[in-house]
Order: structure tokens, then sequence, then C-alpha cells
């Protein structure tokens, strides 16, 4: 495989704004705008939305609204509704609610393991395997995401053997049906991607892998190249580039889906997306959280929206022409 060469190869583009996004953000965004969001990128043509996460509302108040959004927004036939999930308790309000898929979150690395669920990975492994009984018993698909598979902030470096370890856990003795690996804080580099894709798809060809970058350090982009170069076919992203994780220093946002759609359209990938509806969403998030977003692509615009030559190019030619 060549990631140069798209030929209309399908990639499946996986919302996480309204999940890692909002969930960083100060301002609470009203329940209604959530909905509205969620609406507007399923029209768009995302593959998969992290709608929002069913935590502690005490932990991240900014998703306290977590059910009413879920029950709120429209089902757009063919996209998959997902939701984070920490526990049994947020696995019964989530499944509640409707959702399709839960995602449940551990850390490769012990250190923000307990930073962030507060658990060993043990002692999330062995709850995470009751929440998927749950979710079998009620007939919704289980990922799980790996956090830190590609670094941990405060340990640094985590071993491939003990990503992949984890991995096998979770599909074996979990019945996952599919992982994603996250890069937490923007440690990943784009050989790194590529060889821990290589493995994972060799060992389980047939379990959904999903990559999940953050730009902290702008290698996500790259990232994503090396990922579908290695085999990867689905990846997370944020509108507007929003995110990160509230329980590692120095997280910020995920790779911004505007920009990846954007790259990947021009490369010849089929990512299902309408650009143009992605960006007219993505401009409406500064008024909804307060600030401006890293969209580069909002910034910018799209690599042929073009701009009016001076006023007096006509006299500027004619006076070049003379010389
Ligand atoms: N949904 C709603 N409330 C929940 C909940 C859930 N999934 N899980 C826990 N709670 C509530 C409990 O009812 C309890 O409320 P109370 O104080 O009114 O009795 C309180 O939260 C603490 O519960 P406890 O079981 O002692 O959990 P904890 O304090 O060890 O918290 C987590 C563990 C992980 C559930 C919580 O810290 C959390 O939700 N963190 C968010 C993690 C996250 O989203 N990180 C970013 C994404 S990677
Ligand atoms: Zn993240």
């Amino acid at each position: 495989m060549n990631a140069w060469e798209g030929g209309g190869r399908r990639i499946h583009m996986q919302e996480v704004g309204t999940r890692d996004g909002l969930q960083a953000e100060s301002a609470f965004v009203p329940t209604c705008e959530k909905i509205a969001l969620v609406d507007s990128l399923a029209r768009a043509g995302m593959a998969k939305i992290e709608v929002t996460a069913f935590v502690s509302p005490k932990a991240i108040p900014a998703l306290a609204d977590a059910q009413d959004v879920m029950r709120g927004i429209e089902r757009v036939p063919g996209v998959v509704y997902s939701a984070l999930v920490p526990n049994v308790r947020g696995a019964e309000r989530a499944i509640e609610s409707g959702v399709d898929e839960l995602n449940l979150v551990m850390s490769a690395s012990e250190t923000h393991n307990l930073s962030n669920l507060r658990m060993t990975r043990a002692q999330s492994f062995a709850a995470l395997c009751e929440v998927a009984g749950l979710a079998r018993q009620a007939a919704c698909a289980v990922n799980i995401s790996l956090s830190c598979s590609f670094g941990c902030p405060m340990e640094g470096n985590v071993a491939e053997d003990t990503v992949l370890a984890w991995c096998a856990r979770f599909i074996g003795e979990a019945g996952a049906g599919g992982i994603t690996l996250c890069d937490t804080t923007g440690m990943a580099y784009p050989t790194q991607v590529a060889a821990l894709t290589r493995r994972f798809r060799a060992a389980w060809p047939d379990i959904e892998l999903s990559l999940h970058f953050h730009n902290t350090r702008g290698m996500g982009l790259a990232n994503v190249l090396a990922g579908i170069d290695a085999g990867a076919d689905r990846f997370d992203a944020s509108l507007g580039g929003i995110g990160g994780c509230p329980y590692a220093p120095g997280a910020s946002g995920n790779v911004c889906t505007e920009e990846v759609v954007h790259a990947l359209g021009l490369m010849g990938y089929d990512t299902g997306v309408d650009l143009e509806r992605l960006l007219a969403a993505s401009k409406r998030l500064p008024e909804l959280i307060g600030h401006e977003t890293p969209s580069q692509i909002v910034k910018a615009g799209r690599r042929l929206d073009l701009h009016q030559p001076p006023q007096d190019l006509e006299a500027i030619r004619e006076r070049a022409h003379a010389r």
C-alpha cells in the first residue's frame, strides 16, 4: 500500500469533537447546540460519531447532559453513534439512552490509568470485562480505546509489546470488536505509527482498528498518512481540532476533521464526508466554545478557494509587457 495514492480507497472518519473536544472546554455548550452539532456532523457524512461520555458529571461537568443529547439527536442511517463509558454505571446509562457502541477506555500506561480512572490497569481490565458483558447482553457493540498507546506524558515510552498484550486480552477475553490506539498527548510519530499498525493488522486482520491522534506536536496528519500506509482505514478526528484529555499534562486538540478530510480528498481517498457541510459546522464552533479553534482550513480556506487578483492587474500586466 502507498499512502500517497488514494485511488478511491474508503477511509472511515470518526468524529470525537463532541466528546474528546467538548470535555476539555470550560464553557458548557447548551444541550440543544450539542444536538444540532451531532446532527450536522451526521449529515456531513461521518462514519461514526462519539456523541458524548457517560462519566461522572462531577468529573466532567461539560458532558453532564449525556442522556439528553443522546436521546435528542436524529439517527441518520448508516452512522454509528458511540459514547465513552468508564464503568458499569456509565454503561447502564448509555445502553438506556440507545447508543450503538460503547467505547470503553483504559490506558496502556499504569500512571495515566491511575490519574485518569483512579484504578490500576488490572482493576480497569476486570471492570471493563464486566461492562463488555453488559453490552453484549444489550446487543451493543464494544470498542476499547487504549490511551497512551504511543507514549505516556508521565512514564515516557510505552512498549509495543505492552500495547499489543492489552489488545490481545481485550479481544480474546473481553470480546471487543474494535480497538482504538490513542495518542492521547501527541507523542506518536509516523514510523512508530506504521510499525504498531502493521503488527496489529498482522495479528488481528478482522478486528476494527481505529487510530486516534492529537496534533500536539504537529505530527497529526503525518501520523494519519503513516497509518493508512500500514493498513489502517479508520481515524478519529475532531471538528475544528478541539480537544484534549483533562488528566494528561500538556494535552491539546485532536487532529482536525476538516484538515484530514481536505487532505485525503485531494489525495483521492473516499472519506464520504461533505467538506462544505463540515466547514459550515466548524465555523459555528467559536461561538459555542468562546474561542477560536486551531482549524487551519477555517483560517485559510480550501486549497482552491481562490482570491481576487489586485484590482489594477490589467495595468500591471500592460506595464510588465511594455518593459
Ligand atoms: N455516570 C454518572 N455518575 C457516575 C459515573 C458514571 N459513569 N461513575 C461514577 N459516578 C458518580 C458516582 O455515582 C459518585 O457520585 P456521588 O459522589 O454523588 O455518590 C461519584 O461519581 C464518584 O463515584 P466513584 O464510583 O467513587 O468513582 P470515582 O470517583 O472513582 O470516579 C470515574 C471514577 C472514572 C468514573 C470518574 O472519575 C470519571 O467519570 N472520570 C472521567 C474520566 C474521563 O472521562 N476522562 C477523560 C476521557 S479519557
Ligand atoms: Zn483523545
